[in-house]
């Protein structure tokens, strides 16, 4: 595993934000910070933890967390946050957009160069809903295994220098709690418009359910609507599609 030098504190003065990080709590280890933004609730609290050691990820899988090389964290917001699944990957690309070019895939994974370089879990428990964001940061190659190295990246990878995890945690958040401040106060419309336009997804070619079609459009649920020569499918947002050739 490759050593970092760097062994920053995640953040140590506060954000300068509205709702995101009202309360901010800062872990070595924990098994997974969206279990503790689930238990401890509280409307804008953050959790930051250097390695997790039962990281999530989306459709029951596992996700590799590290420590030193990446930021795991999780968002709980008390208050409804409608439109959260649009906004939250438009953030976590805009935190990101100073060290590269990064891409939305439909729903919600961040990519450098068409190689993931962040998940985001959305969960939620009676009236609270997590936010959880891995982004791989000082990764190289082989700190990921082999069977995954060529579908994912890091910012190291795409700037060529290590990164400062506690700048990007503190861009990422900041962007975040400008598109909560934007979809509470009615913003969905256009959050929702800025995320379909980031996806790409309209014309893209995919197969779903063994079929192949076209995608004709994208819902206000964030649904794909794809025309297949078996008639209109409707693939709902955080479903498996695989993406064919254009
Ligand atoms: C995905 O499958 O792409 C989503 C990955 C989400 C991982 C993050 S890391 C911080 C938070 N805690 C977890 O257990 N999962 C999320």
């Amino acid at each position: 595993m490759t050593e970092v030098a760097q062994r920053e504190s995640l953040l140590a003065t506060p954000l300068d934000t509205h709702v995101v990080g009202s309360r901010v709590l800062v872990f070595e280890e924990v098994r997974s910070t969206s279990d503790h933004a689930l238990r401890l609730g509280g409307d804008g609290t953050v959790i930051v933890a250097d390695a997790q050691t039962a990281g999530r990820g989306r459709h029951g899988r596992s996700w590799r967390s590290a420590p030193g090389l990446g930021l795991w964290f999780s968002v709980a917001f008390e208050n409804p946050v409608p439109g959260l699944a649009f906004g939250a990957p438009l953030a976590v690309r805009d935190g990101l957009s100073r060290y590269g070019t990064p891409t939305v895939k439909w729903p919600n994974d961040l990519l450098f160069d068409g190689r993931k370089v962040s998940g985001v879990l959305l969960e939620s428990r009676l009236e609270t809903t997590v936010l959880g964001v891995g982004i791989n940061v000082n990764h190289e190659p082989e700190d990921f295994p082999e069977e995954i190295r060529g579908q994912a990246t890091s910012v190291r990878a795409e700037c060529g220098q290590v990164c400062r995890r506690d700048e990007l945690l503190r861009a990422v958040l900041t962007e975040l709690d400008r598109k909560v401040m934007v979809l509470r106060s009615g913003g969905v419309e256009p959050v929702w418009r800025e995320w379909s336009a980031a996806c790409g997804m309209t014309g893209r070619r995919v197969r779903y359910d063994g079929l192949d079609g076209v995608v004709t459009d994208i819902d206000v649920n964030g649904a794909l609507v794809v025309s297949t020569d078996a008639g209109m499918r409707r693939v709902l947002f955080g479903e498996s599609v695989e993406l064919l050739g254009a």
